[in-house]
């Protein structure tokens, strides 16, 4: 029976990757991450299956062709976090390119609503029984106008909602979707007349701190920021500028540039030493999750079917079809 070594485990992970499995494969749950230190534990797997923040640089690349693991499956769409230039034509890299575009987009909006509405302000109290509701003003979503970067599953997922709360819709995608009827604009338009900015475009050295300095500096005042997509599309520092001068009235976050060691784990026993952290999380206007925007049951079943299916069409010859290496043993 083939070996898969399944990194970054947590125990939600494995309900549904067990049910689907049923007995195909050994998989052998590890709970770290896979990076340099952990690599070594691969030898004697077939398969290794990764996730959003293991760090599968060029060196873990080279540790799992030297211990003979065939493939790397992610379970997950993004893939930003794998070095493809020392995968390629050494080790298939295959991904869930789709599972829940809802999961994603509602959790989207759902962080929108509490940055804007100060809902996890106003549940705090009155859990303490304090009905005060001074400094809980928001503003009317309907007839904003909401500016999406990358209008690719969840983009499009994302603007269906903002129609339905009336907002106006703007987009800027390098590769615009025919016959949306999505108005798109250029970026530097979209930053200049959008209320509501939103990323849904993938992290690439071209999308890389898409939201800097100069960026924040073409926004109207009084604009939020929702990133559900990866950390590093926002340069943090020129974030929280923006959040002190007031440019910007909320940012909603599920992902962090810094993420890598802190989130999905329970960090409350220890000092956090990230001080940029520390300044986002305390800031009122600054709603932020842990990357759980895909954590619903029917994206995690859908997960754990594909990336399964994804490892029957390598070890049966079959094309790879959600490969995101160019050169592959099966074609
Ligand atoms: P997709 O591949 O369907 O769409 C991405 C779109 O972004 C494409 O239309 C592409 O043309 C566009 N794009 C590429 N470069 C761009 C740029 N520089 N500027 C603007 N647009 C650009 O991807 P999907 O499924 O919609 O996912 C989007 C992102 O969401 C993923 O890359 C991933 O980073 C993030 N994600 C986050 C999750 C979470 O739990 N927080 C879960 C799943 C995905």
């Amino acid at each position: 029976m083939k070996r898969i070594a399944f990194f970054d485990t947590k125990p939600y992970d494995k309900i549904w990757f067990d049910e689907y499995n049923d007995g195909r494969y050994e998989i052998v749950y590890f709970e770290g991450k896979l990076n340099r230190n952990t690599v070594g534990i691969t030898a004697g797997f077939d398969g290794v299956c990764g996730f959003v923040n293991d760090d599968i640089n060029a060196d873990v690349i080279n540790s799992l062709v030297k211990n003979n693991v065939k493939i790397l499956a992610m379970r997950s769409a993004g893939y930003s976090n794998v070095d493809l230039k020392a995968a390629e034509g050494r080790l298939p890299v295959v991904r869930v390119p789709a599972y829940s575009p809802y999961a994603v987009a509602e959790h989207a909006m759902g962080l929108l609503l509490t940055v804007n509405r100060k809902l996890a302000r106003a549940v705090t109290r009155t859990r303490d029984f304090n009905f005060s509701i001074a400094g809980l003003m928001g503003v009317d979503l309907h007839g904003k106008t909401v500016g999406v970067i990358g209008t690719g599953t969840i983009g499009r997922v994302f603007i269906d909602i903002c129609r339905g709360f009336g907002m106006k819709v703007i987009a800027f995608d390098p590769y615009p979707a025919k016959d949306s009827g999505i108005d798109y604009v250029t970026l530097n338009e979209l930053f200049s007349r959008s209320d509501i900015i939103s990323l849904h475009c993938p992290l690439t050295d071209s999308s890389y701190h898409i939201l800097n300095e100069a960026a924040f500096s073409l926004m109207k005042k009084g604009v939020f920021i929702i990133n559900t997509s990866r950390g590093a599309l926002v340069d943090t520092t020129a974030l929280l500028n923006a959040l002190n001068s007031e440019k910007v009235r909320g940012a909603a976050l599920d992902v962090y540039e810094e993420e890598t060691d802190l989130f999905f784990e329970d960090m409350s026993g220890t000092i956090i030493k990230d001080d940029t952290l520390a300044l986002l999380i305390s800031n009122p206007n600054v709603v932020l999750t842990s990357h759980q925007a895909f954590l619903t049951e029917e994206a995690l079943q859908a997960i754990a079917k594909v990336t399964l299916d994804n490892l029957d069409d390598y070890f049966a010859d079959k094309p790879l079809k959600n490969a995101v290496t160019r050169s592959n043993p099966n074609k």
